[in-house]
């Protein structure tokens, strides 16, 4: 999980590392207010999780609360690289003496963290490792030891700093190895790390990115969580458990298993590619293992309640659970759905014991009038799943219609 610029500085302060005062507005007014209060200059930036704000206009200079409230208006609500600015961090103007970069981040070829650290920061980092690569200094960091005092000088002395700035540069990169130590972070980048007039060192953007594999240890972590940016149902599924991701397409689909639902997506995009508009896969949607009535459910209600979706492909392989346990949970949880189960939805079972799931599916044919067909191999479902989201067939015209031999 990436953090905004302002929920690293808020971690950042709480850390003990120097950072500039701050307080973040949604609206222009609001921004106005909150520069008033830190007093002049102001600087307004965009809070979006997207690197190059500053050269997309997204970071600016204000000296009275007109230019402050104009300028929020102008960053609030601007596009930066796909991401839409919905707040802005109103914070001190800095008196920079000198631009430093420093990060610490995972080396997994080593096996270890690494800490970059280069005298000319604030420029593109990527730019600077290829252009004047000898700038960047790359020390290795052992896990187990992590940024000491003995590391931290040999990261400053690695970067070229003067002895003067050596001693408050060391105590600010231990203190920001204590950040990715204690909040199990895979990423602490500052760009720029300055150097203040009265040379005391400031970490003025940051960028953290944290580990969701550790949240369980971090239940402070959750309130990080940028909800306004997750997708609705995303975040619906992610609430049930349910492995789901948006995607295009007006085909929903289930299945069961990584590899089986990659291979069906491909399946249903070159499924309907000579059809009227195309028809997609909508979204990627994998119960795993044991597919349990309550489970399909949660699954068809999510997917039957995306605006998007034109019909259902559930494309199952029995492996551990037999299909025939699947199909009864397919059975029950359309009944459990009964009035919600409203767009066609093609079932292909296969695997352990399919016949027995094709009998189930066959006993409830009548209850399963209208709505489901039964596909006999993963071309032939998709297909139809296809039709049935161009409007080229519906349930009535495929439900008894012999499938292509696959
Ligand atoms: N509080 C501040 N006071 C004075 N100057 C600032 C302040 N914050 C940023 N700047 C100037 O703006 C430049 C860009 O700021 P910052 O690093 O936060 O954004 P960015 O690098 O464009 O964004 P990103 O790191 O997301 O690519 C800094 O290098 C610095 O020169
Ligand atoms: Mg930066």
């Amino acid at each position: 999980m990436d953090l905004y610029e302002y929920q690293a500085r808020d971690l950042f302060e709480s850390y003990g590392v120097s950072v500039m005062r701050a307080q973040t507005a949604t609206t222009p007014a609001e921004a106005r207010q909150v520069a008033e209060e830190l007093g002049w200059p102001a600087v307004i930036k965009a809070q979006v999780k997207t690197g190059g704000r500053g050269k997309a206009g997204g970071v600016k200079l204000a000296k009275t609360a007109d230019e402050a409230e104009e300028l929020a208006g102008q960053i609030l609500g601007m596009d930066i690289k796909g991401h839409t600015v919905h707040r802005v961090m109103v914070t001190e103007g800095a008196d920079i003496a000198a631009e430093y970069y420093f990060s610490i981040l995972v080396d997994r070829s080593e096996r270890q963290y690494l800490a970059m650290c280069s005298r000319s920061g604030g420029m593109d980092i990527e730019t600077l490792a290829v252009e004047r690569p000898e700038e960047l200094a790359r020390v290795g960091i052992n896990p187990l030891v992590g940024i000491d005092e003995a590391k931290a000088a040999e990261i400053a002395a690695a970067a070229g700093f003067d002895e003067a700035d050596r001693p408050a540069l060391e105590a600010i990169f231990q203190k920001l190895w204590e950040v990715f130590r204690d909040e199990d972070a895979t990423l602490v980048e500052v760009n720029p790390l300055i150097k203040a007039g009265d040379g005391s060192m400031i970490a003025l953007d940051g960028k953290v990115t944290l580990d969701e594999n550790a949240s369980f240890r971090h239940p402070a972590h959750e309130a990080l969580a940028d909800i306004s940016a997750v997708d609705p149902l995303e975040q619906k599924a992610r609430e049930m458990g349910l492995n789901y991701v948006k995607l295009d397409g007006n085909v929903g689909v289930i299945g069961n298993g990584a590899g089986l639902m990659m291979s069906t997506l491909d399946v249903v995009a070159y499924a309907g590619e000579d059809l009227p508009g195309h028809p997609r896969p909508a979204n990627f949607l994998d119960i795993g293992g044991g597919a349990s009535a309550e489970v399909m459910a949660n699954g068809l209600s999510l997917i039957l309640s995306d605006a998007d979706v034109k019909s259902v492909f559930v494309n199952v392989y029995g492996g551990i659970t037999s299909c025939e346990q699947v199909a009864t949970g397919i059975v029950q949880a359309l009944a459990l759905l009964g009035e919600r189960a409203n767009k066609p939805i093609v079932l292909r079972l296969d695997g352990n014991n399919a016949a027995g799931g094709r009998q189930v599916l066959r006993k409830a044919r009548e209850r399963l009038a209208g709505v489901v067909v039964v596909a006999t191999t993963m071309d032939g479902g998709a297909r139809m799943a296809a039709q049935l989201a161009a409007g080229t067939a519906t349930v009535e015209d495929l439900r008894d219609a012999p499938e292509g031999k696959n």
